[in-house]
């Protein structure tokens, strides 16, 4: 007799449910498999699951539009090998799974929910994928899926600290895809120092997308050209988290970290019926957290892509050649710290991991490398945001570690670096410029100069010409003409004739750019303006003559 009551119980609620759909229980109420609850609109549906081909049942919720798209699991941990699971919300608000013996398989029991004096609890499936569980009293739940999440991320839902509480909501992929199970790896926010956010496998971090600087996190630029992805990180006394929303709420989008810890947006397309990958996260060596080591930046379009910083050299020279980066660098000059040290400006940066950081809101970039040059224990600094200019003030106080060159955006650090180094850094850098510039001086002063002298001489040689064989002697002084060519002695061509002996070659000195030279058999009174070109000739012979001749 039992059995067939049972079955027509079985019978009467799968009736109920495809007549009316529900997307609330109450404690006189219960969900067995094959039964579902739906949310309002039909976006999402809650209910018993098997992963695959696997045999295990599974309490979980998925999307209306694709029902093999799980995006949370209730008993991750523990699978119901047969079909008599029953899944209830209890008086006291606390849901249950329970087995064929009535054994909580699984409970939503925390101490959040546990004492309370409960009235009239229900669970709810809404629209966006958050089963929550209410006092009917009370506005604020008992308890949420969306603080409990499994390997996706949708949209509002919060991914970091609930301060007041202490809860630490973060992503864990499955074992495998036919396996719910809590792995290893992990997506959260780290909340040493300036939260950042992380990819762990176990205690040890993978990936670290980084710190927010207001735009977005720190190593991943690309995300705030996202158009549908609008993420932010909401950082107050009461709690800590970033979240994303979408423009359009009809559209289904996720995030999921999967089993082999890549995280991933989709979006679904309701032509093709699938889902289409809209956000990629950098997977490249780069990506590897701290790949270079301490004092070492990692740049993907460099070969080889780690390096040093200025002023810093690898700590173990041998792996360094041998691309073994993990020892990374060390200080070259030690510190002067108070006896001055400056920053080197390193641009479009992932800041370094920021567990040993300090952060102030209001201070300004100037007050904060202030602040840094007053503790010696102080790295380097940078602004905490990035919009508007900048502002905030964030300091370290550890090695600098995961310290990538990105290829697009990025932020500004400055590093601290005995003032020593920055001296040798300057030089160098200007050393290049100033030799440029000497060289450019001295040319233009040397081109000045033969031009000048190219202008002088050709002035003289032109005036020189103008007289040709016509040459006088200007022995009037008085005369207007000789006033006015004073630098240019005029000869007469009969004394000159005489001086020379008639021009003989053997008078004939040499020949000069302004034409030959004769020596002369006494001195020519008016000789004197024409010395300076011909001084040493003038030095060596008392009596000589300077004389232009026709071409
Ligand atoms: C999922 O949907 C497909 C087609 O829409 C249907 O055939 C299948 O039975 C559904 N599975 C579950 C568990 O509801
Ligand atoms: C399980 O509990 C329900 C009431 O919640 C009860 O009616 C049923 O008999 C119990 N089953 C077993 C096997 O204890
Ligand atoms: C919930 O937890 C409280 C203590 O934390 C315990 O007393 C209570 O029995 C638990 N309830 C269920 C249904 O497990
Ligand atoms: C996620 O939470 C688990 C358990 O609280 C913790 O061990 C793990 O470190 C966290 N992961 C991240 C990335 O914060
Ligand atoms: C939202 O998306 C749906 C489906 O893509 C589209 O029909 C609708 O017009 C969009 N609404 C807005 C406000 O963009
Ligand atoms: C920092 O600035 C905010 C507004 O920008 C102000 O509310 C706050 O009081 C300031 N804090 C300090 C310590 O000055
Ligand atoms: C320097 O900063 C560290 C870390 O914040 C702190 O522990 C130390 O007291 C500071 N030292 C001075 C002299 O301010």
């Amino acid at each position: 007799m039992k059995a067939p009551s049972a079955l027509f119980i079985y019978s009467l609620l799968s009736f109920l449910r495809t007549s009316t759909t529900l997307d609330t229980i109450t404690p006189s109420q219960f969900i067995r498999d094959g039964e579902t609850l739906v949310s309002a609109d039909g976006s999402f549906e809650l209910g018993f699951f098997s992963p695959g081909s696997s045999k295990s049942r599974y309490v979980g919720i998925w999307f209306g539009v694709s029902n093999d798209t799980v995006v949370w699991v209730a008993n991750r941990e523990t699978p119901l090998e047969n079909l008599d699971g029953l899944f209830k919300v209890t008086n006291k608000g606390i849901l249950v799974l329970l087995d064929s013996t009535n054994t909580t398989i699984w409970s939503s029991n925390t101490s959040r929910t546990a004492g309370n004096n409960i009235n009239n609890p229900t669970a709810r499936l809404l629209d966006s994928g958050n089963l929550v569980v209410k006092d009917g009293n009370t506005e604020s739940p008992l308890w949420q899926s969306f603080d409990y999440p499994s390997d996706t991320l949708l949209p509002e839902m919060k991914i970091g600290w609930d301060l007041v509480s202490g809860l630490d909501r973060n992503l864990t992929s499955w074992k495998g895809t036919e396996d719910p199970a809590q792995s290893e790896i992990s997506e959260g926010l780290d909340r040493g120092g300036l939260p950042q956010l992380v990819d762990k496998e176990g205690d040890n971090i993978k990936v670290r997308p980084g710190s927010w600087n207001g735009l977005y996190f720190t190593g991943m630029p690309w995300l705030r050209l996202n158009p549908l992805f609008k993420y932010e990180f909401v950082m107050n006394e009461k709690e800590i988290y970033y979240d994303y929303k979408i423009p359009n709420k009809s559209i289904f989008v996720r995030y999921v970290l999967n089993p082999s810890g890549i995280g991933q947006g989709f979006k679904w397309m309701d032509h093709t019926k699938s889902w289409e990958p809209v956000t990629t996260s950098q997977s490249d060596e780069c990506a590897n957290y701290a790949h270079c080591g301490a004092y070492a930046s990692c740049n993907i379009n460099k070969s080889p892509v780690c390096a040093c910083l200025k002023g810093f050299i690898p700590k173990s020279p041998i792996d360094w050649n041998l691309a073994d980066w993990s020892g990374g660098c060390v200080r070259g000059t030690p510190l002067g710290c108070n006896d001055g040290d400056g920053f080197l400006n390193y641009k479009g940066v992932k800041l370094p991991d920021t567990s040993s950081s300090w952060f102030d809101r209001n201070m300004s970039l100037k007050e904060c490398e202030e602040l840094c040059l007053k503790n010696c224990s102080c790295r380097a600094y940078s602004n905490l945001d990035i919009r508007n200019g900048g502002s905030g003030c964030l300091l370290w106080f550890a090695d600098l570690v995961d310290l990538v060159v990105l290829q697009m955006d990025g932020q500004d650090l400055y590093i601290r670096v005995a003032a020593s180094v920055l001296d040798h850094i300057g030089k160098n850098r200007h050393f290049g410029q100033k030799y440029q510039v000497i060289i450019i001086v001295c040319s233009a002063i040397l081109l000045m100069v033969m031009l000048v002298l190219g202008l002088v001489f050709y002035v003289r040689r032109m005036k020189l010409r103008k007289e040709g064989l016509d040459i006088r002697c200007q022995n009037d002084y008085n005369n207007e003409d000789w006033k006015e060519d004073m630098e240019l002695p005029i000869f007469d061509l009969i004394t000159i004739s005489n001086a020379t002996n008639n021009f003989a070659s053997s008078n004939k000195l040499g020949e000069g750019g302004f034409g030959s030279v004769y020596k002369t058999k006494q001195r020519v009174d008016c000789l004197i303006g024409v010395c300076a070109t011909t001084l040493s000739m003038a030095l060596l012979e008392d009596f000589f003559i300077f004389m232009k001749t026709l071409d």
